[in-house]
């Protein structure tokens, strides 16, 4: 199987992107929404196979020395295949010289970790009062 890596926005099916991640419970957006998301972020990575989007990431960044990193997925048909740490090697090649910052579910903290992540000791979030219950819940706070 050929893996295409794509870091531009051109001929993306929003359709297809928003199935990955609502899939995942990583995000409940529609497609314009997470068109949006990705456009106004400085990073876009997509994996397509066979002319579908099988993974994708994004990071926002100043550019210069911070960055943050979200809506990182494999469909689950093509784990294991290291597509998943070709994304996070992406988004770093882009975010170079920079700080990059993510928090993610309990379960893939050991997986961030192989990729060279570090558990913060003070880092904070000022949730969305409407996600406050579900993260206590997902044991992320
Ligand atoms: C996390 C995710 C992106 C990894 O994608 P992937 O393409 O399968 O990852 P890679 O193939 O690059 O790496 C796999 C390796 O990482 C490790 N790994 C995979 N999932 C892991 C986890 N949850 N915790 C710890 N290590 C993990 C394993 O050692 C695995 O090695 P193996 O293939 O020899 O078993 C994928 O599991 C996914 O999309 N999960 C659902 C969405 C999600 O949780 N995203 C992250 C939160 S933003």
């Amino acid at each position: 199987m050929t893996y295409t890596f794509q870091k531009d926005r051109g001929n993306i099916d929003w359709t297809q992107v928003t199935g990955l991640l609502n899939g995942f419970g990583l995000t409940d957006f529609t497609p314009a929404q997470t068109q949006t998301a990705f456009e106004n972020s400085a990073v876009n990575v997509f994996v397509l196979a066979g002319g579908k989007v099988i993974g994708c990431g994004r990071a926002l960044s100043d550019g210069i020395s911070q960055a943050a990193v979200y809506n990182i997925a494999v469909d689950e048909a093509y784990h294991h295949r290291g597509l998943g740490k070709q994304i996070i090697a992406a988004i770093l090649e882009e975010t170079a010289g920079c700080n990059v910052v993510l928090y993610t579910h309990p379960n893939t903290v050991s997986w961030y970790e192989e990729q060279g992540f570090r558990r913060m000791k003070t880092g904070m979030a000022m949730y969305h009062p409407s996600h406050i219950e579900q993260l206590i819940k997902m044991d992320f706070i």
